[in-house]
């Protein structure tokens, strides 16, 4: 369907564009995204989702021709890919163009991550130009991120990371839709997504499922189960997960130009709509005066107070938080005498402001042990971290038994940001916490039998590295059956759930 709008529009472009002219066939107002070859690395390359984009010049016929179509695959892939198109008759373009191949109008190149971050995949779409055949061929590239599990596995997949958030569909389908692999890629990190088929009836009986499909978030930890009310459609379904954290933005925010900034990156890229396949002018740079504020870092605003982590000066508090044999991973910055020291300020600064960012998906704490703690000698020797003057960072286990030291160069909040994310995500050696620095007696909390505690950490180690969401990102889509066999639901998109 074209609007008439869109008509006018292009009515106005064979009226105006003459050969060589770069008057782009796409209007800013269509759900085709114009890019510039300078924009590709960033909104295509450098994206989680996968993309098409065509290459055009606006005089040409087929170019016009396909337009219709290409519209309509952008408007039914819209939160779940990205529809782009090059002007290739522009000048600035005319080198990328080259680069990138094109030898005629149109070309459709298909994009999707690979293994290597910012270094996509990059096929030739050969298909038939019609909307529902680019519809079908682009989704069969989404890579898969959601896990299948039945009555057997869903134990273990509840268990796994049991204090990150979850999210689960009870589907009566085996495949696994482009919409929810679109959602488990927003949410890449951040929640774990599953699905599994209402004929796994222990399942759907402790759920209680009466329906599908079905939506469930799980916080984490021992929250209770949230049930998603609103329509099973890709926008709505964001919303809902994002309770627990913002979804991942669609492609990494603009760079800041020297002089001028980007806009507030805090609030656009990481809004739902971000997630849609619309890169919309919003992403573009924008004229500021506000300093320059690079992404990864994390801006503590002047106005608002600034965040902290708890100090602790006591044996007991520190036992009861991290050194007993139930604890589970803690952050800690064993702090030196002098507390105002550079080193010490910076790390609790950076461990506040990390801390506060992730608090949506239930971190693990962050403490800062004073020298005078009675046991911050003791751990400082057994773990050999050396001197007493000066701020050791660790992550400690207690219950698993292991514990990690930060050897960065520096406590600036990106380094380490970096090096919690890797905690997270189970990368990284993790050294063996001697038994002399865990309380096991006076435990503060009731020691539960969890045979999976008993395992050694090796195991332990695996089982994180197995689910890490870039290692199955990089993984080809998992799908199990052909997804060519499936026929095409271009709407509504609940039924493809
Ligand atoms: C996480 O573990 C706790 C205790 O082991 C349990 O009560 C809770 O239901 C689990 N949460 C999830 C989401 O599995
Ligand atoms: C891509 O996904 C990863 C997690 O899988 C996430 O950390 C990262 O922010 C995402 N990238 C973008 C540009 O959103």
């Amino acid at each position: 369907m074209i609007s008439k709008a869109a008509l006018v529009a292009a009515a106005a472009s064979l009226l105006l564009a003459h050969p060589g002219q770069a008057q782009s066939l796409y209007g800013k107002n269509s759900a085709v995204v114009q890019i510039s070859g300078m924009d590709y690395d960033r909104v295509i390359a450098k994206s989680n989702y996968t993309s098409i984009v065509e290459f055009y010049a606006p005089w040409c016929g087929h170019c016009k021709n396909l337009k219709p179509a290409y519209e309509s695959a952008a408007k039914s892939l819209a939160g779940i890919a990205k529809v782009a198109a090059v002007n290739c008759d522009d000048e600035m373009n005319k080198p990328f163009c080259g680069q990138m191949g094109v030898q005629g109008f149109p070309t459709l190149k298909i994009v999707r991550p690979s293994k290597k971050a910012g270094k996509p995949i990059v096929e030739d779409y050969q298909g038939q130009r019609a909307a529902k055949a680019i519809v079908e061929a682009v989704k069969a590239k989404i890579p898969n991120t959601v896990k299948k599990v039945t009555d057997q596995t869903l134990d273990e997949w509840l268990n796994e990371k049991n204090e990150t958030a979850k999210a689960i569909l009870f589907s009566d389908k085996g495949l696994i839709s482009a919409t929810l692999k679109a959602l488990a890629i927003d949410f890449g990190g951040l929640v774990s997504v599953a699905q599994i088929r209402n004929k796994e009836t222990a399942a759907t009986k402790m759920f209680g499922i009466e329906k599908v499909p079905t939506l469930i978030l799980l916080p984490g930890g021992t929250q209770e189960p949230i049930f998603h009310q609103g329509e099973m459609k890709k926008e709505a379904m964001v919303e809902f997960l994002s309770q627990v954290a913002p979804p991942n933005p669609d492609c990494p925010p603009p760079k800041a130009k020297k002089s001028k900034s980007k806009k507030d990156d805090k609030a656009t890229p990481k809004s739902p709509k971000a997630s849609s396949s619309k890169v919309s002018s919003s992403e573009k740079p924008v004229k500021s005066t506000t300093p320059e504020v690079k992404d990864d870092t994390i801006p503590v605003p002047a106005e608002e107070p600034r965040p902290t982590i708890p100090v602790l000066s006591e044996r007991s508090e520190l036992e009861a938080s991290c050194l007993n044999d139930n604890a589970k991973t803690c952050v800690i910055a064993m702090l030196p005498k002098d507390e105002t020291s550079e080193a010490a300020t910076t790390a609790l600064a950076s461990l506040a402001s990390i801390h506060k960012k992730h608090r949506a998906s239930h971190i693990f704490p962050f403490f800062g042990v004073s020298a005078a703690n009675p046991l911050a000698s003791p751990l400082i020797s057994n773990l050999k971290l050396g001197g007493e003057n000066e701020v050791h960072l660790i992550a400690t286990n207690a219950k698993r038994g292991w514990w990690k030291k930060y050897s960065g160069q520096s406590f600036d909040a990106v380094q380490v940001e970096a090096w919690v994310d890797a905690i997270r995500m189970g990368e990284g050696k993790k050294e063996k916490l001697p038994d002399s620095v865990i309380t096991t007696g006076e435990a503060p909390k009731p020691k539960k039998e969890e045979p999976v505690e008993q395992q050694p950490i090796q195991i332990e180690i695996e089982e994180i590295i197995e689910e890490t969401p870039d290692e199955s990102l990089a993984t080809e889509p998992k799908t199990e059956e052909p997804v060519e066999d499936r026929p095409v639901q271009i709407t509504p998109e609940h039924s493809e759930l």
